[in-house]
């Protein structure tokens, strides 16, 4: 018995079952086994926003420290090497990207598209005296009949959340807007449903190790409800990742040219990676 018939009989709908397999010993995935179990036998009800704390936990900690500087270093580099004057940031959440670039690398015309009045109250009190323009709404509702035209789009970790045929209409309508744009997001294997139910176990188990004093409050009140959550049967999807090639195919039959992507940095659900494109419109 592994974790992985775990995972598959929770995405059989059986967490009974599930949790009776997790009794046996796991070499491969000890942390996993043990958080899972705790998890299983408590209230798996409660959303992640249930803890606020959970995820600003993780957030702020583990493998996320390094990945956010070279997200960071990566913006100001695009700011410095094409000179930017103005950018927009689409699903800037609470800035925590944005703000080190800019503190890098200052851009003195700045747009924020954001959603969550939250996150956006968030980032504008981490600008402190920069002076930004705001939009508390969507990619989507931004772009209908805007007139104004950026230096520079960018977003990380937020186009996934559109669908994909929302982002395509997205990216197609912004392109006569922007110059030319920056992404970043993680390179997500496409993979049949029994591979990615390892895959999930592998990466879990390596995520849940880079968290030291606050282990428990990540797994618990994040990583083991985002598990589970991509796991339930019919549970509802609200990433729409893909590999980088697709990424790049994407942005290529939206009309951007010279469409470029590298890998930025490992991450422990999947790497990261940095897109550039041109509009030439
Ligand atoms: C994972 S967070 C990333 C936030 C930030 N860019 C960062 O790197 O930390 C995803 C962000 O996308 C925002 N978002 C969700 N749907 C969106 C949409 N349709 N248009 C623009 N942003 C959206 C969310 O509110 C959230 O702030």
């Amino acid at each position: 018995m592994t974790v992985y018939d775990a995972l598959a009989a929770l995405a059989a709908g059986n967490p009974e079952q599930a949790r009776q397999l997790l009794d046996h010993p796991a070499p491969r995935h000890p942390l996993l086994r043990a958080a899972l179990a705790k998890y299983l036998d408590g209230d798996a009800s409660k959303s992640v926003y249930d803890q606020p704390a959970a995820f600003e936990a993780f957030i702020d900690g583990g493998g996320n420290v390094p990945l956010y500087q070279a997200v960071s270093a990566a913006l100001a580099d695009q700011y410095r090497t094409h000179g930017v004057k103005s950018l927009v940031d689409i699903g800037c959440g609470s800035g925590k990207a944005l703000v080190p670039a800019l503190a890098e690398t200052p851009v003195p015309a700045v747009t924020l598209v954001e959603p969550s009045q939250a996150l956006l109250d968030k980032a504008l009190a981490r600008l402190g005296d920069q002076q930004v323009t705001v939009a508390a709404t969507t990619g989507a509702a931004f772009v209908a009949g805007l007139d104004a035209r950026f230096d520079l789009g960018e977003s990380t970790f937020a186009l996934h959340t559109m669908p994909h045929e929302d982002r395509s209409d997205f990216l197609a309508a912004l392109r006569p807007h922007v110059g030319r744009f920056v992404v970043i997001e993680f390179d997500v294997a496409e993979e049949c449903p029994e591979d990615r139910r390892r895959t999930l176990a592998d990466t879990f188990e390596r995520g849940i190790a880079e968290y030291g004093d606050d282990r428990d409050l990540v797994a618990q009140g994040f990583l083991m409800p985002v598990l589970t959550g991509q796991l339930e049967p019919g549970a509802k999807r609200n990433t729409y990742e893909q590999p980088m090639r697709t990424w790049v195919e994407q942005f290529t039959a939206c009309g951007y040219q010279d469409v470029r992507a590298e890998t930025l940095i490992d991450y422990w659900a999947a790497p990261s990676f940095v897109l550039t494109a041109l509009s030439k419109a």
